[in-house]
């Protein structure tokens, strides 16, 4: 009875977020890591590349960024007339929050021959300062586009840089940043995880350490990880990101066995979660809609220097 109400409750919430979104030309552009009901009403999901990209071709007036603050930050960059809304303003990231524009400049300029990437989790400020962005899911193109000789600056994660340099040999600073969920994974109950399931390949987002990444069939960003699962013969899977992109995998591959990789943070809970990607709510998602904010709003002049380098990325990859 309970759940029932909550499942009309739920209906009706979604009836009037359409309703609103069509009056306002809206867009709902969703990560992998929403809570699978934002995925679900999106009209486009994908990863932090593929967002950018849908944000540079979407024809709505007003694009609601479901998803954290740098991502709705990246949509506005890309798209400085069009309103951009985020649900919850407090939707951070740990790799962003920890890398202020004031102490970036200081670290790098230390530094004053090194090409600068920054890895698109990061605040506008930084990525105005950045010869380059990048993300998951082209790091390694933008990487090999920098000519051979050229000594680099990778910020803000120090795991996706050391990848970065164990693929391409590059010399490479990294700023000491972390993501705190794919940082969360623990190998010991990995190995319990795997007498269980010893036929279980484990696949990994780059964002992870370095232990887990060496121990990885395969490793890739979250739409990479999508496509493999889809395309390996492979029937069981233990999938170390987050665990919101369970549902768009599950609905690609669902004869196939998919178990989240284990946290240790939480001996509750077998996963890991994205607590600033699930502060976005159906409920915000409407309330965002119906008064038209919280809306990113940015300086001109840091729009201006943090687009060129994500232009820079768009056009390699
Ligand atoms: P991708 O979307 O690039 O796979 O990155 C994952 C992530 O952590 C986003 O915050
Ligand atoms: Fe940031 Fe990690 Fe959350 Fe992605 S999963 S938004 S990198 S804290």
């Amino acid at each position: 009875m309970k759940d029932d109400m909550k499942r009309n409750d739920e209906q009706e919430l979604i009836g009037r977020i359409k309703l609103l979104k069509e009056k306002h030309n809206a867009v709902i552009l969703a990560h992998y890591y929403q809570d699978p009901k934002i995925q679900d009403i999106a009209d486009f999901v994908g990863d932090s590349l593929e967002l950018s990209r849908k944000a540079t071709s979407t024809q709505a007036e007003v694009i609601v960024f479901a998803g954290v603050h740098f991502m709705a930050e990246t949509a506005k960059i890309l798209n400085p007339s069009k309103k951009v809304l985020l649900p919850d303003l407090a939707a951070g990231c740990s790799l962003a929050d920890y890398c202020s524009g004031d102490a970036f400049r200081r670290w790098r300029s230390q530094f004053p021959d090194h090409v600068t990437v920054t890895y698109i989790n990061c605040s506008a400020d930084v990525k105005a300062q950045s010869d380059w962005v990048c993300t998951s899911a082209n790091a390694l193109e933008v990487i090999r586009a920098i000519p051979e000789d050229q000594p680099i600056l990778f910020a803000p994660d120090r795991n996706l840089g050391n990848y970065l340099i164990k693929e391409t040999g590059r010399k490479m600073e990294l700023w000491d940043g972390a993501c705190v969920v794919h940082e969360a994974f623990s190998m010991e109950k990995l190995l319990d995880l795997w007498k269980k399931h010893p036929e279980a390949k484990l696949i990994a987002h780059p964002e992870s350490e370095d232990h887990l990444l060496r121990v990885s069939e395969f490793i890739g960003s979250t739409s990479a990880l999508l496509k493999y699962v889809e395309e390996n013969d492979h029937e069981t899977f233990i999938v170390g990101t987050e665990k919101g992109i369970l549902h768009e995998m599950q609905r690609r591959v669902p004869e196939k066995l998919l178990i989240p990789a284990p946290s240790k943070e939480n001996n509750n809970c077998a996963c890991s979660e994205c607590a600033y990607m699930k502060m976005n709510t159906l409920e915000k998602l409407y309330q965002c809609l119906l008064n038209m904010g919280p809306e990113i709003e940015l300086d001109g002049e840091v729009m201006e220097a943090a687009y060129r380098p994500i232009e820079r990325m768009l056009t390699v990859s």
